[in-house]
Formats: C-alpha cells, structure tokens, sequence
C-alpha cells in the first residue's frame, strides 16, 4: 500500500497533528512544523487510512478523470509547422489514456481542427474578458468555440509578466465558462517568493482572486495548472514531493472556496519544465491529474512520449 503523504496544510491547523502511520511528510509540512516548534520526528504515529485535514482526505487523483497533458506552444509554429506536427503526433499514435490538448498560437487554431480530430482537443493560450465588442485584437471565447475550442489558458505567469492582474484574470475565468470553454487557470510562484516561505500564501491568493464567488457546481470547469514561474523554460522543477505538496495545497484551497466536492472534482495539473524524461515521475504524483507542458511540446515525439507517460 503507498504510505500517506502528509503535506503543509495537514500539520498547518491548531493543536498537535497526529500523523499516520508510515506517513512522508513533505519538505514543506517539515517547514511548518518546525515554524511551530513541533520535531517531525517526535510527532505521535497513529495507525489511520490516510492523513484527514480541515479540507478533507490528503489529495487523491479525480477517480473518474483521464489525465491531461495540455501543449502551451506559446508564440512558436506557424500553420505549416502546425500541420506537420499533427501529423508526425498521428504517425506516433500514442496509445497512453490521458487526454491530449494542443493549445497553439490562434493563427493555427482553425487548420489544426481536422488533422487533430481523434488525437487531441483544441486549446486558445488566452481569452478576451469580453463577450465581443470594441475591442481591438481581443479574441472572444464565442470565436473559441466556433473554432473546435474546448479550453483556453487564462493567467500564463508570461501574460501575468506583461501586466495581466488578478482582477483581469477573474474576468478573463468568467468570460472563458460563460462562452463554453474550460478555463486552465495558472498559478505559481517567483523563486524570490518560494525563497521567502511565501509559496503557499501566493497560490492562494491567486486561487482566492480568480474562483471566489463561482458557483460550486461550476468550479470543476476550471482546471488548476500549478507553475512555478521560476521552473517555466529553465529546464528545472521542485521535487516531487514539493510539487505533490503544493497540488494538495491547491486542492485544499478550492475546498474551502467551493466545498469538498468541487474539490474533488477539480483537476490539477503541474507545469513547468515537464519533459519526456520527469513526465512519469511528475505525473505519477499523488493528486497529480495531467500536465502543461511548454517547450517539450513543441516535438511530437517528446510530446508523445509524455503521452504515454501519462
Ligand atoms: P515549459 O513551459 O514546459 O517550457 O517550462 C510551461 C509553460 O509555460 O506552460
């Protein structure tokens, strides 16, 4: 049996944590426990299934959801490139069960369409806050969705470097649900901010600023991305146990914006960094339900093989 992982937020709450037997405590649950002068190693051992917090059993993977493994190409591929990398993907036919999304610059949205039907649904990297109007260069999710669009990436950390705040990708949420699309709502923090403990307080608020106030039965729409933005592009990433901390973190916040059961329902993904070589690895972790996946997905063949890890 895989023993219990007890992260931060399960030894964060008043009174003496009992952990379970066999329990791993994550880098962070250390932290904690240390700040409260509590020695991981003298904590009493309770023989218990899994580790329960205020917000509820430590994060288990949606039973019922395929993972999914989303292609962020950013500002690379032009339509020809695009067509070429569908087809190599459909050469490869990865046989994994986890759920591609292909998420390329809007310019290859409608040709990928045909090619990618069957192989992967179709992503925007971004979606105006607005339902249509006088808005030069904003792309609606109304004009998503005509395209094949099921998803649209909505606070990319490299959107929130340009200037996009909390309060637009509030608004930017609630356009995407409104017109049809599944919003993949990125949080993360800088590395000045994990070097400063301040991790978890920086996903929450940005989790706080973009759900507060949906409606339970809506939040499982959006998909949580977790990304360290100081991984995204540089070829390094937490280790496990700190990204499994921080999923369950994430969990535990939708729980108390939107209840256990939206909780449970809601996928959160890791991304930054996610290569063909740490996919099983980073994919495999507990509460863990796909990955965001930048430059590794710009091959078809990297990009398969993540598939597959899936
Ligand atoms: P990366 O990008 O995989 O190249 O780190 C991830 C992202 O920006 O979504």
């Amino acid at each position: 049996m895989a023993r219990p992982l007890v992260t931060a937020d399960d030894v964060a709450g008043p009174g003496e944590p009992v952990l379970p037997e066999g329990a791993i405590l994550t880098p962070m649950a250390r932290d904690v426990l240390r700040r409260r002068g509590l020695a991981p190693e003298l904590l009493r051992r309770a023989p218990a299934p899994a580790p329960v917090t205020a917000a509820g059993p430590v994060a288990a993977t949606p039973p019922a959801a395929r993972r999914l493994v989303v292609a962020n190409w950013k500002s690379y591929k032009t339509v020809a490139e695009a067509l070429a990398f569908a087809r190599e993907l459909g050469e490869r036919a990865p046989r994994g069960r986890a759920q591609a999304v292909v998420c390329p610059p809007f310019t290859a949205l409608v040709a990928l369409g045909p090619p990618l039907r069957g192989l992967a649904e179709l992503g925007a990297q971004d979606v105006s806050a607005h339902d249509e109007g006088p808005h030069t260069g904003e792309v609606a999710a109304r004009h998503l969705v005509e395209l094949g669009c099921r998803f649209a990436i909505v606070g990319h950390s490299e959107r929130r470097a340009a200037g996009e705040t909390d309060a637009l990708v509030r608004a930017k949420v609630r356009a995407a649900l409104r017109g049809g699309l599944d919003p993949i709502l990125c949080v993360g923090e800088t590395k000045d901010e994990r070097k400063g403990g301040r991790t978890q307080v920086v996903v929450s608020d940005q989790l706080r600023a973009a759900l507060e106030g949906l409606e339970p039965a809506v939040v499982p729409r959006v998909v949580v991305a977790y990304e360290p933005r100081w991984a995204i592009g540089q070829g390094v990433t937490p280790t496990p146990l700190e990204v499994a901390d921080v999923l369950a973190h994430v969990r535990g916040v939708v729980d108390r914006l939107a209840g256990a059961a939206a909780a449970g329902a809601t996928a959160v993904l890791y991304g930054g960094s996610v290569s063909e070589k740490n996919a099983a690895a980073l994919l495999g972790l507990p509460g863990c339900a796909g990955a965001l996946v930048g430059g590794a997905s710009l091959k078809a063949a990297a990009f398969a093989q993540i598939l597959e890890a899936a």
